[in-house]
C-alpha cells in the first residue's frame, strides 16, 4: 500500500493554555508524530495571541515538520488584512484563513503581503485558504445578505474567485470535495472539517463523512477536532483517525 502524508490537523479547539499545551505535546511531540497538524483558532488565538502560539507550540514540537494551521478566517479592507498577515508571518503557518467575500483586492494584497513578508524573513510561505460560504449558513441566510444563490453554486463561484486571486485552497465541507476537486484542480488544496472517524458520535456536525471517505473524495486535510481531543488518549485517538485516511506509517 501507497504511504501517504498524514492529513490530519488536530482542531485545539481551547483557551485554556495549559490543556493545548499538554495536548499538543501529546500528538505532536516525539520523533513521530500522530498528527499532520495543528489548527489553532480564533478562540485560542484572541486569548493568548503570538507568546501563546510560542508557549503552546514551540520551535521543537515544529521541527518535526508537525504544520500549523493559524485559522483567523481575516476579512478588512486590504490595506488592514495585509497587515494581518505581516502581523503573524514569523510564527510561520503553515496555512492561514481569509475570507473570500473580502474581494479580489483583498485576496491579492494577502497573497502579495505573505510572500513579500516570508522572504523578507527567510521563512516558507504560508499558504493562504479561502473561506466560501460558512456552513452555517443557508439558501434564505444568503438571501437575506443581497445573493439569490445556490449556497454550493456560491461556494463553487467563490473558490474559482479565490484559485484566481493565487489562494492556495479553500476550507469546504465533506459535501463539497468532489464538485471543488473537479472545477479548482489536482493541486488546489481541500481542507477539510466535519469528519468523524467510522462509527463514532456526530455531536453537532449534522453531514459528517469518515476519513477515509473524505480522503478518498480528494480533501487533501482533515480537520478533526472532538474525537482527537476529548478521547480518553488523544494521541491514539488521532493515529486510528491517520490510519483510517490510508496513513500506513505511524
Ligand atoms: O470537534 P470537531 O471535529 O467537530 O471540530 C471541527 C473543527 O473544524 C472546529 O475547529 C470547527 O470550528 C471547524 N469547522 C467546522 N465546520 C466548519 C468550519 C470549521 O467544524 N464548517
Amino acid at each position: 500500500m501507497r504511504t501517504r502524508a498524514n492529513p490530519v490537523y488536530c482542531g485545539v479547539d481551547t483557551t485554556d493554555l495549559a490543556q493545548a499545551t499538554r495536548l499538543i505535546q501529546s500528538i505532536a511531540g516525539g520523533p513521530s508524530p500522530a498528527v499532520g497538524g495543528i489548527k489553532l483558532g480564533l478562540e485560542f488565538f484572541l486569548a493568548h495571541g503570538a507568546p501563546g502560539v510560542r508557549y503552546a507550540f514551540p520551535t521543537p514540537v515544529r521541527a518535526t515538520g508537525v504544520g500549523f494551521f493559524l485559522d483567523l478566517k481575516l476579512h478588512d479592507i486590504p490595506n488592514t488584512v495585509a497587515g494581518g498577515i505581516r502581523a503573524v508571518v514569523d510564527l510561520e503557518p503553515t496555512y492561514i484563513t481569509i475570507h473570500v467575500q473580502g474581494g479580489r483586492e483583498m485576496l491579492r494584497a494577502a497573497v502579495a503581503e505573505a510572500a513579500e513578508r516570508a522572504a523578507r524573513l527567510g521563512v516558507a510561505r504560508p499558504r493562504l485558504l479561502g473561506v466560501t460560504v460558512l456552513t452555517s449558513l443557508d439558501r434564505s441566510d444568503l438571501e437575506a445578505t443581497g445573493v439569490p444563490a445556490d449556497p454550493s453554486d456560491q461556494v463553487l463561484r467563490l473558490a474559482g474567485l479565490a484559485r484566481d486571486c493565487g489562494l492556495d485552497g479553500v476550507i469546504c465541507s465533506p459535501l463539497e470535495i468532489a464538485a471543488l476537486r473537479r472545477a479548482c484542480g489536482a493541486e488546489f488544496v481541500l481542507m477539510v472539517p466535519g469528519i468523524r472517524p467510522a462509527g463514532s458520535d456526530a455531536n453537532d456536525q449534522k453531514r459528517a463523512m469518515t476519513p477515509r471517505q473524505a480522503v478518498d473524495l480528494g480533501a487533501t486535510h482533515l480537520v478533526v477536532g472532538r474525537p482527537i481531543y476529548k478521547a480518553d488518549d488523544p494521541r491514539a485517538a488521532a493515529e486510528a483517525i491517520a490510519r483510517e485516511a490510508g496513513v500506513n506509517n505511524l
